[in-house]
């Protein structure tokens, strides 16, 4: 019999709880516990259990694993090598950032391609829909549209046209009947994705999933669906900045943390294959606090330009702040500094900046950090055709880092002469054509060379 029961949810990360809190244990957020009804009962596995049996590894049978190329080679690389049938894959993202726009394009290139789709919006008219298509090209008849929240009715609509692939635009405006809370809210949300993936799963349709990423409580984050999916896709970039990275956090079906670069055109977003060079371009030349790093984004080597400014304080407490880039991680390397290098930034403000809307995590991109900031602080520019890489640890040593020779290779390519690395990496580098290795042990002998 099915019951239904009152909870609490976070309505950040959906953390469940049988009574209302104050600041949430899971995600520490305050104020966002929102009381649900849920629907408790036996009547989903009671069906399964008559057709589920356990078999033998060697009784699987898999075939062989059918990808559909979605024709953008940025998102077939973030993909793992293109669309698998019977995935959902979630679109995250700010309000805004280009979702909608992205997955109209692969649309498009999926039905020039002969496939069937279906793509269901939420939150947009047919006309609206119809409208920014044109603005992308010309569509072909394959290509359905279907503007409806029921979760019901999408499910009809998908064993009537019988898609290859499905649009879900966007899960916090889709609702199960049977789930008496509002479109977006946790419990919704997570229902109508379980749903999806048992469809993905039973008719073998790949299903793509938007999910607005909002601070504000009044919208599930997509947060709690990442376990529930295949594939995770974050949107990432500055609404003010043309240039959108499109990061993969989870894929069950290839690598994560490949990126794809993409630049929003007024015809849709068009793919950036060579980021690097976009990314350096209009770099300042002889200015000091700027040098150049290179991350390894997944399987690909990515140059950035770093920008330090560091200045004599006018406050109590120096300000600090960082754009791209883990604020504790500079807090950190700047102490590591002024213990291990004598400079003494503590009455100094300091602001770090990535160029270009990108976030990197990536330790490698240390010992950049740490020689644009001596660079500003003593007001001598890096070499502009100096290329950095190395992480830097709590003694001030420089560590090794992997795929050291591809980044070399990849900033010779790009014009760089001359390469500061860890002492370790160096040594197992065979001569680069036209590129000058200098390996360094630690922080000091990184700053002396500069
Ligand atoms: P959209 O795809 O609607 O974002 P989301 O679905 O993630 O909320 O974002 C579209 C934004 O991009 C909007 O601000 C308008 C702009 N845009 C272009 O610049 N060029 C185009 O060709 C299109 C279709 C949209
Ligand atoms: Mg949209």
């Amino acid at each position: 019999m099915a019951k239904t029961k009152q909870v609490f949810f976070c309505q950040e990360c959906g953390f469940e709880s049988a009574k209302w809190m104050g600041q949430c244990p899971g995600c520490k957020a305050w104020n966002t516990f929102v009381e649900e009804r849920v629907v408790t009962g036996t009547r989903k596995s009671a069906a399964k259990a008559a057709s589920s049996v356990p078999a033998s590894i060697l009784e699987v049978t898999t075939g062989k694993e059918i990808r559909i190329g979605t024709g953008m080679k940025e998102l077939d690389r973030v993909l793992g090598g293109g669309i698998v049938k019977g995935s959902l894959v979630l679109i995250g993202g700010d309000p805004g950032i280009g979702k909608s726009t992205i997955l109209l394009q692969v649309c498009r290139r999926l039905t020039a391609d002969g496939h069937k789709v279906l793509y269901v919006s939420g939150e947009e008219s047919m006309q609206q829909i119809k409208m920014r298509a044109e603005r992308l090209g010309e569509f072909q008849r394959d290509m359905y549209l279907h503007c409806e929240t029921d979760m019901n009715v999408i499910e009809n609509a998908i064993e009537q046209v019988g898609p290859e692939v499905v649009v879900i635009d966007s899960v916090q405006t889709m609702a199960l009947e049977e789930v008496s809370s509002a479109a977006g809210s946790v419990s919704q949300v997570r229902e109508v994705t379980n749903r999806l993936m048992q469809l993905a799963k039973q008719k073998n349709v790949a299903i793509f999933l938007v999910g607005h990423v909002t601070k504000e409580g009044t919208v599930a984050g997509p947060r709690t669906l990442e376990h529930m999916v295949d594939t995770v896709l974050y949107f990432e970039g500055e609404r003010s900045s043309v240039y959108r990275i499109l990061r993969g956090v989870k894929n069950r079906f290839g690598a994560t943390n490949e990126i794809g670069v993409f630049e929003m055109k007024n015809n849709g977003l068009s793919e950036v294959m060579n980021p690097s060079e976009v990314m350096l371009e209009g770099r300042p030349v002889d200015a000091s606090g700027s040098t150049v790093v290179c991350s390894m984004e997944g399987t690909r080597p990515l140059l950035i330009e770093i920008q330090a400014l560091v200045a004599q304080t006018n406050f109590q407490m120096p300000r600090r702040t960082t754009v791209g880039i883990d604020f504790n991680r500079v807090n950190l390397l700047m102490a590591v500094l002024e213990k291990r290098a004598g400079i003494h930034l503590g009455s100094c403000d300091a602001y770090v900046n990535l160029t270009g809307g990108i976030r990197l995590s990536e330790p490698a991109i240390d010992l950049g950090i740490v020689l644009a900031l001596v660079s500003s602080y003593r007001n001598r520019p890096v070499d502009e055709h100096t290329i950095i890489f190395g992480e830097v640890g709590l003694t001030g040593e420089v560590r090794g880092v992997g795929m050291a020779e591809q980044r070399a290779k990849e900033a010779a390519k790009l014009g760089f002469t001359t390469c500061i690395l860890p002492a370790s990496n160096a040594a197992n580098i065979s001569t680069i054509h036209g590129m000058r290795l200098i390996g360094v042990s630690n922080v000091k002998e990184a700053i002396d060379l500069i």
